[in-house]
């Protein structure tokens, strides 16, 4: 924890910053009686089960069961550390940090490896710039026609073909191996003691999160002879490929207001629509969608042109990313290039406007598939027929909303002069499957039990002092109840306060966070708390007593089975007096 941090003010920055208001910057939320709902950012859902309490100050998540503060918020949205995500706040709020607290030592890990991201680039842009040593890239940049305010905007780079050049830079800005380690941009030798520079000769694209910030890095050979073409920094506890799209945070406002979002494959593709003024697109990176992109793109557009190679492998790669896109809810266009072009070099060749027109003549995905055959469908044989209707039933199989896999299938139907009927009941999913999905983790008794006690403890801090004598953390079975009672008491005892959102930041570890949001969010009912308190305590030993019962009456088996008959004696009487209490 950010203990270098004075409490008040963490307390002072959080309190203003209101939690309703900082998460609507990040995704719309809509009234819902006393909590504000909306769609998780954190799992894929089509119905909000996001809620944010604005009197608790908390969100929790009932599908996912992400749960928190507004400082958790950040940290979980942004992959940031606490100290950041205070930082951030604290900036929102006009508050300045003491200047002390902003020493990048005490920084916590993935604030490091953001810095040492940063480092790094700060490395590979002024390596470019030097006379000498970045004279070959930039020739290379020019070649390829990329602008200096696109140089300047991607923030493209040199990294020196040197062993240790980050390295040693790193070192000097005071920054330590481990976390370069960590960010992936040196790697361990693997014979000898220390480290080695990871990007060495390549030009330097580094990849942005949405809000910026780098995250890593794609270094491009230049040489035209070293594998591989692309070198990608690994995933990291800040990078994660299959989370990501390239060139998002240039381009997500455009996309939201065209609600149009054109998607490439290479960086080089997206920085050359982007400088000729097609600003609405993101680039996948060479691999095939994740259902976590699609989702990510669906909260800023409605469409997508996905405008990839015209190679097999670019056209495949376009067919893997539909199902997903879909299921996001997504329409889904395909634009052809004329063979050995991609996108970089078409629009290099012919133009922005050119570029437009076949975005004007894609097709849908239906039909594309459709060309995609080598010979008219009704020339192909019955099996192959079939294999293809299959093909798009499983595609509908993967669209969750009834009413948008309908309408798709009413498209294939036409398109194939197939029976509705038909392709719909083989696209229903099997109730088995639907089920395993929508189930949510449910609560037996005891667990709700103890839930429910908690939240009396957190909706009333004076009912704490009633049951305080009565109970302790071993009447919890769960261990991450068993925990938050114990943090209860302690902040309990040292302050004789507890509110939530102080909760969530006197603990660092995230399952707790969404535990103290969940229990907040458990409705009561209109019952007196004392009442209820009563009645819980009385269940709960209740329950005491007849786990006690059963664990007493396998010890005495076991010991009669052992023919330990004084044993089982002292047991049962044991056991006599616990009935009778
Ligand atoms: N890619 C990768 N690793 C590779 C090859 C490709 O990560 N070994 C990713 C890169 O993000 C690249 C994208 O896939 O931008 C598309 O690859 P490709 O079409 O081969 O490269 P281009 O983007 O066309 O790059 P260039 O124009 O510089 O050849
Ligand atoms: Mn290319």
């Amino acid at each position: 924890m950010a203990n270098f941090i004075p409490q008040e003010l963490i307390d002072r920055i959080r309190d203003a910053n209101d939690v309703v208001d900082v998460i609507s910057e990040y995704l719309p939320l809509k009234k819902r009686g006393k909590n504000w709902v909306g769609l998780c950012p954190f799992h894929p859902e089509k119905k909000p089960s996001f809620s944010v309490s604005q009197d608790k100050q908390l969100f929790y998540c009932f599908g996912c069961g992400q749960g928190g503060n507004v400082v958790t918020f950040l940290m979980l949205h942004e992959k940031v550390g606490f100290f950041e995500a205070i930082t951030i706040l604290a900036k929102r709020a006009g508050i300045s940090l003491p200047k002390k607290s902003i020493e990048k030592g005490r920084l916590e890990e993935v604030d490091k490896i953001h810095y040492a991201n940063k480092l790094a680039n700060q490395y590979f842009v002024s390596s470019l710039k030097e006379k000498n040593l970045g004279k070959k890239t930039r020739e290379y940049l020019e070649k390829r026609k990329v602008l200096p305010e696109s140089i300047k905007l991607f923030s493209i780079g040199y990294a020196p073909k040197s062993w240790e050049g980050l390295l040693n830079y790193a070192k000097r800005k005071g920054l330590d191996l481990k976390t370069l380690e960590k960010a992936g941009l040196v790697v361990k030798k693997e014979k000898k003691e220390g480290y080695y520079d990871r990007f060495r000769d390549r030009l330097t694209f580094p990849i942005f999160n949405l809000s910026g910030k780098i995250i890593g890095f794609g270094g491009r050979d230049l040489s035209g002879k070293d594998e591989p073409k692309y070198l990608n920094s690994p995933e990291t506890l800040i990078y994660q490929k299959g989370k990501i799209l390239y060139g998002l945070n240039f381009s997500k406002e455009i996309i939201r207001g065209q609600k149009k979002a054109v998607v490439v494959e290479g960086y080089m593709d997206l920085i050359s629509l982007y400088q000729a003024g097609l600003k609405n697109v993101v680039a996948s990176s060479g691999t095939s969608f994740t259902s976590h992109q699609a989702r990510l793109l669906s909260r800023y557009s409605d469409e997508t042109y996905l405008f990839f190679d015209s190679d097999s492998a670019g056209m495949s790669a376009a067919l893997r990313s539909v199902d997903y896109l879909f299921d996001a809810g997504l329409e889904v266009w395909i634009v052809t290039l004329p063979q050995e072009e991609d996108p970089d070099s078409y629009v290099k060749k012919f133009g922005v406007k050119k570029v437009l027109e076949k975005l004007k003549e894609a097709k849908s995905f239906i039909d594309f598939k459709k060309d995609f055959l080598n010979k008219d469908f009704s020339q192909l044989s019955i099996k192959e027929q079939e294999k293809i209707i299959f093909e798009f039933v499983e595609t509908a199989k993967n669209i969750k909303d009834e009413i948008r896999q309908a309408l798709f299938i009413k498209k294939v139907a036409e398109a194939f002069k197939i029976k509705e009927e038909l392709l719909l009941g083989r696209a229903k999913r099997t109730r088995k499957e639907k089920e395993t999905e929508e189930k949510v983790p449910h609560l037996k008794g005891k667990e709700l039990l103890e839930q429910k006690l908690l939240k009396i403890f957190l909706e009333r801090e004076d009912l704490l002092g009633l049951a305080y004598e009565k109970i302790n953390p071993f009447c919890f079975d769960n261990p991450n109840h068993k925990k938050l009672f114990e943090i209860i008491v302690e902040l309990w005892e040292k302050k004789k306060s507890f509110s939530p959102k102080v909760l969530v930041d006197f603990t660092d570890d995230f399952e707790l966070k969404r535990l103290i949001s969940k229990i907040v969010t458990i409705d009561l009912g209109p019952a007196n708390l004392e009442v209820l308190l009563e009645d819980y305590l009385k269940r709960l030993f209740f329950i005491q007593k007849e786990k006690e019962i059963f664990r007493l009456k396998e010890e005495i088996k076991n010991a009669l089975d052992g023919n330990d008959f004084e044993s089982a004696k002292r047991l049962t009487f044991k056991l006599q007096e616990l009935i009778k209490s």
